[in-house]
C-alpha cells in the first residue's frame, strides 16, 4: 500500500494524469485509451458486444438474428444493390437462408457484420470472405448499407481486417474481387487495400439497359504484407 502510494507520487511528479476508466495514473507518454476501450472497461463481460476483430474505425462482429431485417432492407435498396451481383428482390426467406448458411460457421465461407467504433456503435454493413483452400485463393465482398456512411473509410478498414485474416490467419496466397466496371468506389477502396487491376471481362453483366464489363482486382500476399505492417501500427 505504501509502495503504491509513493509510486503514484512519483508518477504525479512526472506529470501523469489520472485515468478515470482505470482508476489509476497514466504517464503522459501513453495515449488516452479510445472511447470504445474506455466503455469496454466499465462494462461487465456479459454486457460487452461480441467482437471478432477490431480496426481503426470499425469492428467486425458475428451476425445476430435481429439484424436480418436491416440486411434485407439494404440488399433491396436500388442505390446499394446497383452494382452487386444480387439485384433481384430479396425476401425474408432468402435473407434468412443466407444468414443461416453463414451462421452454420462454414470455416471456408465466412461473413461478418461491420459496426462503427463510435461512442454509440452502429451496424453499418457486412463483409464476406470465400476461401478456396485447394488454390489458396479467396474472394471478398463488402456492403455499407447507407450512402450517408460511404467514403468515410469504413470499407477500407473492414477489408484490411479481413485480408489480415485471409493472409495471416488462413495462409491465402491471393485474394481477388470481382467488381462491375462503373463501380468507382469499389475499385478505389480495393486499391487503397493494395489490390490492383488484373483483368477485364468484357460485357459480363446487364445493368441499366446495357452490357457492362466486370473488372477483376487482385492482391497477392507478398504485395499486401508491407501495407499491413504500416496499417497495423496505429490499430
Ligand atoms: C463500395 C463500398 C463498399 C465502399 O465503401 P466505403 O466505406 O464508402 O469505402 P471507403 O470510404 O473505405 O473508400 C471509398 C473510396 O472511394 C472513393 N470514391 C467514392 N466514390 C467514388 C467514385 N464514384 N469513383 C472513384 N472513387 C470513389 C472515396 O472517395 C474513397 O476514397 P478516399 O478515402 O481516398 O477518399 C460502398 O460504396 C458500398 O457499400 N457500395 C454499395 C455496395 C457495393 O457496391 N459493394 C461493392 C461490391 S464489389
Amino acid at each position: 500500500m505504501k509502495l503504491k502510494h509513493s509510486f503514484e507520487k512519483w508518477l504525479t511528479r512526472k506529470g501523469s494524469v489520472r485515468d478515470e476508466t482505470d482508476g489509476g495514473l497514466r504517464p503522459p507518454s501513453l495515449p488516452a485509451p479510445s472511447k470504445a476501450k474506455q466503455r469496454k472497461r466499465t462494462m461487465t463481460k456479459e454486457a460487452q458486444p461480441i467482437i471478432w476483430r477490431t480496426g481503426k474505425k470499425v469492428t467486425l462482429r458475428p451476425h445476430r438474428e435481429e439484424d436480418l431485417s436491416t440486411y434485407q432492407r439494404w440488399i433491396n435498396d436500388p442505390e446499394i444493390n446497383r452494382y452487386l451481383m444480387v439485384t433481384w428482390p430479396m425476401h425474408e426467406g432468402g435473407q434468412r437462408a443466407w444468414l443461416e448458411k453463414t451462421c452454420l460457421s462454414d470455416p471456408d465461407d465466412i461473413s461478418v457484420a461491420i459496426w462503427t467504433t463510435e461512442e454509440t456503435p452502429r451496424l453499418i454493413g457486412n463483409t464476406s470472405l470465400a476461401l478456396d483452400i485447394r488454390k489458396q485463393s479467396a474472394t471478398t465482398g463488402t456492403l455499407i448499407g447507407s450512402t450517408d456512411d460511404h467514403s468515410k473509410g469504413y470499407a477500407t478498414d473492414a477489408k484490411m481486417l479481413l485480408l489480415d485474416y485471409a493472409f495471416n490467419g488462413r495462409g491465402m496466397r491471393k485474394v481477388t474481387s470481382p467488381i462491375l466496371s462503373p463501380n468507382g468506389a469499389s475499385q478505389a477502396y480495393a486499391t487503397k487495400c493494395g489490390y490492383r487491376h488484373m483483368a477485364t471481362i468484357e460485357q459480363e453483366h446487364w445493368r441499366d439497359g446495357r452490357w457492362i464489363d466486370e473488372v477483376r482486382y487482385v492482391v497477392f500476399r507478398e504485395e499486401w504484407l508491407p501495407l499491413w505492417e504500416e496499417y497495423k501500427k496505429d490499430l
